[in-house]
């Protein structure tokens, strides 16, 4: 039986054939509707109120979950199952960040906090004796955004003195210009790739090596790169000695793996024992996912709330607006987190879906966005829900800059929620001719999650708080979330371009003309 055939499915659907009132109304009926929908946990709150759900909503997605036998799936998650059966792999992020993990992973984390220990104490040195001062991590999707934007939120527990960059694009502007400001005699390079085969990192990290070796000879690359992988044979290959590479495992997604190596650039920058905070506030949240009641739990809210929005509301998109300048990577890390997990049209077993799954997830920090893109969110007569992310304690005590964040932020769920009728806005004294500008239609649906601070521990949370939110969702539409077969056809098709481009071979004619159209209009006359 597939899934939306399921009596909770189609129990939601019916639940929708009448709409809820206006949330507007819904607030002003009940005094306790804060209190009904929000929750805490270890001094995080989750505020769902302004979504568009009633008890009876909570309650038939409660029904879902226990359809889609979400217990099961955790179960399964747990002990290791081929949970990926496309790829034949098991899923076990989870296990990178246990409290006592396992031997493989013990090592590692051991190696790792060994080299942090070395490098920041200078017993690591370079080629020509001097310290390593900057460390690039060359790496590209997972290999990059997690652990970018952790060392991005985490900067103001960074080591000093110490600087971690990070290389991604193909563009050769990337790594030019973050080569630009180093002195290859102080920097130690990261290649960081699961496969050790991405094109994007492969020549990146050829192409430092190219630089590192022009001023300090071949014979410097042992002690100027070292390599995160879990293809060992290839990093040998490309002359990384193995003994300088921090493994990690097929069960770990590349999404999910900043708690491997993948990990490494971060507990350089922030230090080891920062990097341990960091998995045990994750582990806190593995913890309370698996163990909380549903009405309590905040990644299984999350997902249900997500799901109830896309699959039974419509919603197409969903905007993460983190009320934080430490998060402003967070939306970029999710939108791989979501749309390479979810961004799938298949259940798991082959069959097409009937609607879309995973929503566009888009965003930018507040206040910026307001000023750029709120004006749809608020005017622009599409559904759009949104997490709010807002810090409690403010990273830097600049007098009256957290409160007007905060005020910003909880205001703008509040118009959203509330919105504005057209005799509200006559009221206020407006023409009429303009007042239909000044009406705001409100019932925008969103959730308030408020974070005790910016820590090594919450950043942890916050990410596996989104990580098990994914895998919910992904069970509740009864997709994979952990293959990302659909990034595959574009890569082969440029495999095919290259040689084109490059003018080593000729497309025939084989080629749609625009694609033709675009090598022939790309060619740059020789000046000769
Ligand atoms: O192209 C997508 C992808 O496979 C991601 O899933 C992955 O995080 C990224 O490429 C980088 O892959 P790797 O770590 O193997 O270089």
């Amino acid at each position: 039986m597939t899934l939306t055939s399921l009596p909770a499915w189609r129990a939601l659907l019916a639940h929708t054939a009448t709409p809820l009132p206006h949330l507007r109304e819904l607030f002003a009926a009940d005094a306790q509707r804060f209190a009904n929908f929000s929750v805490e946990f270890d001094g995080w709150l989750l505020d769902y109120s302004k979504q568009r759900v009633n008890s009876e909503t909570m309650e038939l997605l409660g029904a879902l979950w226990q359809s889609a036998d979400m217990h099961g799936w955790m179960a399964r998650m747990k002990s290791g199952d081929t949970i990926n059966q496309s790829e034949a792999r098991a899923v076990g992020h989870t296990w990178l960040r246990a409290p006592l993990p396992r031997p493989e992973v013990s090592a590692v984390l051991a190696q790792m906090k060994q080299f942090c220990a070395d490098i920041h104490d200078g017993a690591w040195r370079g080629a020509t004796g001097k310290r390593i001062t900057d460390v690039v991590n060359i790496g590209i999707g997972g290999s990059d955004l997690g652990p970018r934007m952790v060392t991005r939120a985490l900067v103001k527990h960074a080591i000093p003195n110490f600087r971690v960059h990070y290389v991604a694009n193909l563009d050769g502007a990337d790594l030019a210009l973050t080569l630009k400001t180093l002195d290859p005699a102080t920097t130690l390079f990261i290649i960081c790739s699961k496969t050790f085969t991405t094109q994007e990192t492969m020549l990146n990290a050829r192409s430092a090596r190219d630089w590192l070796t022009t001023s300090l000879g071949a014979d410097a690359v042992s002690k100027h790169f070292v390599a995160v992988s879990t293809n060992l044979g290839e990093v040998a290959k490309f002359g990384i000695d193995t003994d300088n590479a921090f493994a990690f495992w097929d069960w770990v997604g590349g999404r999910y793996s900043l708690w491997s190596s993948v990990g490494l650039s971060v507990a350089l920058a922030i230090g080891f024992d920062n990097f341990s905070q960091l998995l045990a506030g994750a582990a806190s949240m593995d913890e309370h996912f698996f163990n909380a009641p549903i009405g309590q739990n905040l990644p299984a809210l999350l997902g249900l709330l997500q799901v109830w929005n896309t699959s039974f509301l419509g919603a197409p998109t969903q905007a993460i607006l983190p009320y934080s300048q430490s998060l402003e990577l967070l939306t970029r890390h999710l939108q791989q987190l979501e749309m390479e997990s979810n961004g799938k049209r298949v259940d798991r077993e082959g069959a097409e879906l009937t609607s879309p799954a995973c929503p566009v997830i888009w965003g930018e920090p507040g206040t910026n966005g307001q000023h750029a893109f709120y004006q749809l969110i608020h005017q622009g007569g599409r559904l759009i829900p949104c997490d709010f992310i807002a810090v409690k304690r403010p990273d830097y005590e600049l007098p009256g800059h957290h409160t007007k964040l905060l005020a910003n932020c909880f205001a703008q769920s509040q118009a959203l929620m509330l919105g504005k009728t057209l005799a509200e806005v006559l009221a206020e004294g407006t023409d009429a001719t303009l007042a239909p500008n000044k009406v705001f239609p409100g019932n925008q649906p969103s959730n308030t999650l408020l974070m005790p601070a910016i820590t090594p521990r919450s950043i942890g949370q916050l990410v596996a708080l989104y990580e098990h939110k994914v895998f919910v969702a992904g069970c509740l539409w009864d997709i994979n979330s952990f293959d990302q077969w659909g990034v595959e056809y574009g890569k082969q098709l440029a495999a095919r371009l290259v040689p084109v481009l490059e003018g080593t071979a000729t497309s025939g004619d084989t080629l749609d003309s625009s694609t033709a159209g675009l090598v022939k209009a790309s060619r740059v006359e020789s000046s000769a």
